[in-house]
């Protein structure tokens, strides 16, 4: 044990009733030894002649919790801290410590503590790191230091006598050092000199007199808040002040009474002991130039090896034993009046902030004219490095050096690195203008610059910015939060000051103010706080001001304080830096000072390097903090989150009336970030819950409400336990049952122990019995071709009694693997010949390991892949690349071959099918088991037999929605609840970092409303956005097919989230599902009557062709769950097997083709005659877009016509041509199900005549017909009744509120007033639609004012469309919406240079080839192959009348561009007049025209 902690051990146990010692993890011997000479002492007595208490707490326990209760019984208490290395027990504890400083305020003796406190010594200079001692600092306690075994005995019982004689608690800290020096001990007779009984009792009896509430002259408690008779506003100005060294009179007068009993208590001390110490001391020359002034075991270190040595000419040594309180008159007493240069040298280590405590406060004081009247002498700042005791002499001298150069660096270490070299101009601590900081910040950072600029417009006033990346690095003061909350405290001050003087004239009768301005003087008093009524009255005070000038002196002041009259929203802006040194930082000032003053704090670290950042920095939680300190509003927000839980807690934040803390959330690793990073780095901390979003609201606990929202899934373990502590969570579970077993069970380590049991022995039940010889089968698979085929070889080992087990490879524990007989992979190839998303961690194991010997083990390999995928002869290494390297492993690792290595290849004949039918009786031979089975093995089950076996859709998808226990349903639910307009999907951008963490995948909903013709009212736009918002990812999606879509609901809201949609009279039955889909149909209303006509044909076909289950209603909107098959419906144009694949309709109106009518299963062009009569429609069919890349027997098809029918006739023609699709389309392939290979597998002909026999009547001849184009129209029009309507353009139908653009909520604004309706236009943009010409003005103005006005797009942003793709697609294979409008902004720098801006070229991008944005129409698509690879698609027709073609394979972005480039180029020059760039590629030869589906391929 440490002498030093030995000599404060022992005074505390002499003058304590009680004495508590923190336990600490390193070094644990400490504890003990320190324990265990207290309990030697125990054999004697205190000076009171009693045995004090003795307890030892766990440093994670909340030591201080307790403490000023204890204390203000009167008892005498120590606390002790051998190590404060781990826990952060001195940061923790700062709520507490100001607690106790607190209840010693305004007369009040609440007791006082003295915490000894022994540092652990940095390896490097053997000194103590000063950081967490230097957070302490405002706390109110005295800071007393000493070094050495002797020294450290005596000042622990100065320090007492301290604590006793002033009511001040104090902190005493001291370096750890094993020097065994004798220490003279104190007996308690010589204690009785310094500390008597009378001091004891007098210490005893004021607690009491406080307790009964009695007033007591007689002691000062905290030096700041010492007896007072100022108003709490002026104290705590005093406070936060100190800082900045502008102390109150009133506060230094308490100062002065604090020194001098101290000063007293020290000399009695020299009397008593012979030993005599200072409160500030200074060594060398009385006549200094430069002097060093620094605190601690450094200070004693440079006096011996330095100073005790050189001749100390014109140089001096200025050190601190008392930090605090801090007299600048003390500290400038003891300096010599000669000083020119002052170094500041502090022990923090290492350095966050540029400027260090002790530095700041030199500053000020210097600055001080009432006590350095001269000149200020030039101050560095510095820290002590690495030192070596025998070039500590040469350092220091080097340091004086800098000091007397010309141009000092001022900032420097002392040590290892010699001075670094800084420009920072310290004229900055002078400089106290606000600037508006928005424009200089990080490009990144703007969102929430921009959000409250939006949210306060002209109130908001920003105290500074911090917004600089490095750590430990601020680039100006006018960054750090002190320079802010000083900005803020004064104009807080100068508004006061305003009040003050409109009081004082309000109340004064003898200036004769007008009646009229008294009246709005007083009404402004009234409402100054309220930030809307501040303004009105502010405004009518400037009126009355500006029509009649003021002469009165008075009047004249609060005229030119006029800017001062609205409320202000005050914000200091910091980053994250300051979370390094919290109690340090001007954060804990704004904490802690009650002032109505918001903080937004930034964070940009992403999560993804979260765990590389520098672990020796420890940043801290400023929110919990915050709460912890209580009364204040926390909210943690991430704008790509949440764009409304950011704006809910700005202005829960702004209201709130004190401080206010936001900590917002922008990962970003460098300026140059795409949007998509972000987005995906916020995602994966929110979701994980490193970043939780949460509000902290305390006032709503005053009104009896829940102070804590949660506002996403998951909350991490310090809030968890902060909550658990404040027993709110109890409430709160109580309350929300639903948020129980996020919060209270360990959400990770249930699911991964669910999926380990379940991997490992789901199927021992179902192998018990089983004698053939045992097989472990394990797949890769990203999108189920080879996990299917798995199942498939495990059912047919079942039924040759083999012992089968199968599962991912991902979730086998690979240790086991040496124990296995049998085993077979399947495993497929993604990305460029990759390994699958399950089978990625299997493989980084297995292709490094040499651990593993197979040598007991056989094994057998079928790969699937494409030949094709990566057409280059140079790319063959990556067909089948994982089996192969599979295969070539195992072997390594000594497993002998079961069978030689199988591949499928999506090329063959049948797919991969054709590669496992040769393969797969291979591995039963080898197995032996050949001969077994066949006969037995189940026949595999088709999509029909599933649809048949659900009861007309239901399945299990009730009792799956009432499992918790998984976010997902059944494999055969989801198929079944696509029919109910429901996709389960997972978010794509977590799987990693899921998989990673043993998380099933994050499942969530899709769910598609049917919108007929997508014509919705403004009720309905309403009730949309609120479900969006309540259970959704907060956007709406605009089809391409004009429905609503909504992402991101979780299983538990999906019944919910149906019934709000039923509820507003949408639905969503068959939005998805092998039945007609949501009918389309031309919007925008140019011929008013025809259009009405047709959109109710629209509503009426698609009633018409809706499944008649009554499984919807009874799942999702009654409750009457009717089990086994009890209910029988009744599908008079389904049957139980409904169609082979979904079918699509859509009605065109020319010469709009906005609805591309050829690219559905069923089209209707309307014709009108000349009048706007409606004739009939020609209709179309074959139409359809998808296809598998590189799989000639697919390919997309546009429709062709079989004849025209009237209006009358069409809904039975519609009926007809389904019913033909549903009798003869391939219910065997799915691939090869649609309509168009129906027709083509036949021909044209023979489907009219199927069609017309149905009908029992022949269509007649087609009527003619012109489209134009296939775009919207946008812009105002108006129809021939005379409504107008109004199509604007909505980015790939994202209605989403982001910083700067609030689509979503202008849109619910507008649909408040609106009296017509939204439709929904299939190229996914909206028409407010039916605005009577008295309203329009309204509209007109809400749309300026969110900017929805805006179509001043280039052409080909406006004719740009693309699927939604990832993260929540679980086809695609590249991004799609969050990247073309990037992919747009590129071309259009193209575009601008060729002067084509204003020409429409229509640009389409899909992620997979299944082409929900109809890529193969466009004049260009890029259609997603790989991750940042697309293939291009050119020479589309401008109205959807002709296919495009493959022009380019696996292209990135680089190469999509000079590929387009030179086209577009030629294009602008040679094309002919009003030739679209689809006809013009054509005839420049860049590609051959698509006439037939079935000619796609050909190139
Ligand atoms: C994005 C993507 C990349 C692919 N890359 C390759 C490849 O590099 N080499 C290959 O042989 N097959 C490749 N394929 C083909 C797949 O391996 C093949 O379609 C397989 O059947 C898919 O199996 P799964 O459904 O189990 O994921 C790729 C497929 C996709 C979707
Ligand atoms: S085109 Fe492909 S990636 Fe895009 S939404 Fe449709 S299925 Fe998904």
């Amino acid at each position: 044990m440490t002498s030093s902690l030995i000599g404060a051990a022992r005074i505390a146990y002499s003058v304590s009733d009680l004495i508590y010692v923190i336990e600490s993890n390193s070094p644990k011997s400490l504890n003990s030894s320190i324990v265990s000479e207290l309990t030697n002492q125990a054999k004697k007595k205190n000076i009171l002649n009693e045995t004090p208490e003795l307890k030892v707490l766990s440093s994670i326990s909340d030591p201080f919790s307790k403490l000023h209760v204890q204390l203000s019984k009167g008892s005498l208490i120590s606390v002790i801290i051998p190590s404060i290395s781990t826990n952060n027990i001195l940061i923790n504890s700062i709520p507490h410590l100001y607690k106790i400083s607190n209840s010693n305020k305004n007369n009040n003796n609440g007791g006082a503590v003295v915490i000894h406190i022994a540092l652990d010594k940095n390896e490097s200079n053997q000194l103590g790191d000063y950081t967490d001692i230097m957070t302490l600092r405002q706390t109110g306690f005295a800071i007393l230091y000493s070094d050495g075994g002797q020294e450290t005995s005596d000042m622990a019982l100065i320090a007492h006598s301290i604590a006793l004689k002033t009511g001040v608690s104090v902190i005493h800290f001291f370096d750890n050092d094993d020097s065994k020096g004798k220490i003279k001990k104190f007996g308690n007779d010589d204690i009785k000199k310094l500390i008597q009984e009378s001091d004891i009792k007098q210490y005893r009896d004021s607690i009491l007199a406080s307790n009964e509430n009695k007033s007591t002259e007689l002691y000062f408690r905290s030096y700041n808040g010492i007896p007072d008779t100022s108003s709490d506003d002026q104290q705590n100005v005093a406070a936060a002040d100190e800082n900045s060294g502008n102390k109150s009179k009133n506060n230094n007068n308490n100062n002065d009474n604090f020194f001098t009993i101290t000063e007293n208590i020290f000399k009695k001390f020299k009397q008593m002991a012979n030993r005599s110490y200072k409160l500030i001391e200074f060594f060398g020359d009385e006549k200094s130039e430069s002097i060093i002034i620094t605190l601690g075991s450094g200070a004693t270190l440079l006096q011996k090896n330095f100073f005790e040595k050189t001749e100390t000419e014109k140089i001096g040594l200025l050190k601190i034993r008392l930090y605090r309180p801090w007299s600048e008159q003390y500290l400038l007493n003891n300096v010599p009046k000669s000083v020119k240069n002052v170094a500041v040298l502090e022990q923090v280590i290492p350095r966050t902030t540029k400027w260090t405590p002790l530095y700041l406060d030199v500053v000020s004081a210097f600055q001080n004219r009432n006590y350095w009247p001269g000149q200020s002498p030039l101050i560095t700042c510095g820290q002590y490095g690495a030192l070596k005791k025998d070039s500590i002499d040469v350092k220091v001298a080097q340091l004086f050096k800098n000091l007397n150069s010309n141009e000092p660096s001022r900032n420097f270490i002392l040590g290892k690195e010699s001075f670094k070299s800084q420009t920072e101009d310290s004229n900055d601590f002078n400089d106290n203008e606000s600037t508006n900081y928005i424009e200089s910040s990080p490009v990144l950072e703007k969102p929430y610059l921009k959000m409250l600029n939006e949210v306060f417009g002209v109130r908001l006033y920003i105290a500074n910015s911090a917004l600089k990346r490095n750590a430990g690095n601020f680039e100006t003061v006018k960054s750090t939060p002190e320079f802010g909350f000083g900005v803020l405290l004064s104009k807080l001050h100068e508004r006061a000051q305003l009040v003050d003087l409109v009081t004082r004239v309000v109340k004064d009768n003898s200036i004769g103010i007008s009646e009229s301005l008294h009246a709005a003087l007083s009404q402004w008093l009234l409402h100054k706080d309220d930030s809307i009524l501040s303004k009105k009255f502010g405004g009518q005070i400037t009126e009355i001001l500006t029509s009649s000038p003021p002469t009165h002196p008075s009047i004249i002041k609060i005229f030119q304080s006029k800017n001062l009259f609205v409320k202000p929203s005050q914000w200091i802006i910091g980053s994250d830096e300051w979370a390094y040194d919290i109690g340090g930082s001007g954060v804990h000032h704004v904490i802690s000072s009650g002032k109505d003053i918001n903080m937004l704090i930034i964070d940009s670290q992403p999560y993804t390097t979260r765990t590389a950042a520098d672990p020796e920095k420890r940043k801290k939680d400023i929110g919990l903090y915050a709460m912890n300190y209580g009364d204040v509003y926390v909210a943690s927000v991430a704008v790509y989150s949440s764009y409304t839980q950011v704006l809910h807690a700005l202005l829960e934040a702004e209201k709130f009336k004190g401080p206010s803390i936001v900590l917002a959330y922008l990962p970003y690793h460098s300026e140059e970030d795409t949007t998509i990073t972000v987005l995906k780095e916020t995602k994966l901390a929110v979701d994980n819950g490193y970043w939780p979003l949460y509000r902290w609201n305390p006032q709503l606990e005053k009104e009896g409400l829940e102070p804590f929202i949660l506002d996403s899934e998951r909350i991490k373990q310090e809030l968890r336990n902060f909550l658990d502590r404040e027993n709110h969570l109890t409430q709160l579970i109580r309350s929300r049952p639903e948020y129980s077993p996020l919060i209270t069970n360990s959400l990770e380590s249930e699911i991964k122990t669910k999926q380990k049991s379940l991997a490992k022995s789901a199927y021992d039940k179902l192998l018990g019995g089983l004698t053939g010889p045992p097989l472990l089968i394990l797949f890769g698979s990203d999108n189920g071709n080879a996990e299917g085929v798995a199942r498939r070889l495990q059912k047919g080992a079942t039924a040759r009694g083999v012992n089968a087990r199968c599962m991912a490879m991902d979730d086998y524990p690979i240790e086991d693997i040496a124990l296995e007989k049998n085993l077979v992979f399947v495993c497929c190839t993604a990305g460029q010949g990759e390994f699958p998303q399950n089978a990625r961690e299997f493989w980084k194991h297995i292709s490094t390991t040499t651990d593993i010997s197979l040598s007991e083990s056989r094994y057998a390999v079928f790969g699937l892949g494409d030949s094709h995928y990566w057409p280059r002869e140079e790319d063959a290494i990556y067909y089948n690349k994982p089996g192969k390297d599979l295969d070539a492993r195992l072997e390594l690792l000594g497993g002998s071959r079961l069978t030689s290595l199988g591949l499928g290849d999506d090329q063959d004949a049948d797919g991969y099918e054709t590669g496992f039918q040769a393969w797969e009786p291979e591995l039963w031979k080898a197995l032996g088991v050949e001969l077994l089975g066949a006969a037995v093995e189940e026949p595999k089950k088709t999509d029909d037999d599933m649809k048949v076996e659900s009861n007309f859709l239901r399945g299990t998808i009730a009792e799956g929605l009432e499992d918790t226990s998984t976010g997902a349903l059944s494999e055969r639910d989801t198929k079944l609840t696509k029919f109910h307009g429901i996709y389960q999907q997972d978010d794509r951008d977590l799987r990693d970092e899921r998989k990673a963490q043993g998380l099933e995948k994050a499942f969530q909903f899709m769910v598609r409303v049917r919108v007929p013709g997508g014509i919705s009212k403004a009720s309905q736009w309403l009730a949309m956005d609120e479900i969006a918002e309540k259970y959704g990812s907060k956007s709406l999606k605009i089809t391409t097919r004009q429905a609503y879509q909504l992402h991101g609901v979780l299983k538990r809201n999906l019944k919910q989230t149906i019934r709000d949609i039923n509820k507003c009279l949408l639905d969503t039955l068959a939005a998805c599902g092998d039945v007609n889909r949501n009918v389309m149909c031309s919007p925008n209303p140019l011929i008013s009557e025809v259009h009405a006509e047709v959109q109710d044909f629209a509503r009426k076909i698609s009633a018409h062709l809706s499944p008649r289950t009554s499984a919807y209603h009874e799942i999702w909107l009654d409750d009457k769950i009717v089990a086994g098959q009890a209910v029988q419906d009744f599908e008079p144009l389904y049957g139980s097997t409904y169609l082979p694949r979904k079918f699509k309709i859509a009605i065109a109106i020319p010469p709009n083709n906005d609805v591309d009518v050829f690219a559905h299963d069923l089209g209707y062009t309307a014709i009108a005659d000349n009048n706007g009569k409606l004739l009939g429609y020609n209709v179309s069919v074959g139409g359809g877009m998808g296809m598998t890349h590189n799989n000639k027997k697919t390919y997309p098809n546009l429709g062709q016509f079989i004849g025209f029918c009237k209006p009358d006739q069409a809904i039975d023609v519609g009926e007809k041509v389904m019913l033909v699709q549903r009798d003869y389309g391939d219910r065997s392939n799915r691939k090869h199900a649609r309509l168009k290979y129906t027709i083509d597998d036949r021909d044209l002909d023979w489907f009219r005549e199927e069609v017309e026999s149905r009908l029992g009547y022949k269509l007649e001849p087609l009527k003619e017909y012109k489209f134009e184009n296939n775009a919207d129209r946008y812009g105002w029009t108006k129809g021939a009744d005379g409504k107008w309507h109004f199509c604007m353009y909505i980015e790939n139908g994202r209605v989403i509120d982001l910083p700067g653009e609030q689509i979503k909520t202008g849109l619910r604004e507008i649909a408040k007033v609106h009296k017509g309706d939204f439709r929904l236009t299939p190229n996914q943009h909206l028409i407010l639609g039916n605005i009577a010409e008295q309203d329009k003005e309204q509209i007109e103005q809400l749309l300026k004012k969110y900017k929805l006005d805006n179509l001043k797009f280039t052409g080909i942003r406006m004719n740009s469309m693309s699927c939604v793709a990832l993260p929540t697609c679980g086809l695609a294979m590249a991004e799609s919406e969050r990247y073309l409008p990037t992919l747009v902004s590129k071309l259009e720098i193209i575009i601008e240079e060729c002067g084509l801006r204003e020409d429409a070229i229509t640009i389409r991008m899909t992620g997979c080839p299944n082409g929900c944005a109809r890529p193969y129409v466009a004049e260009i698509a890029c259609v997603g192959k790989a991750l940042g690879t697309y293939n291009l698609y050119l020479g589309g027709g401008f109205y959807g009348q002709r296919l495009n073609k493959l022009y380019k394979e696996n292209l990135k972005e680089d190469d999509i561009l000079k590929e387009l480039k030179p086209m577009l180029n030629r294009y602008a020059k040679e094309r002919n007049d009003g030739e679209r760039f689809g006809d013009f590629v054509i005839r420049m030869g860049y590609i051959k025209a698509t006439k037939y589906g079935k000619d796609f391929h050909e190139l």
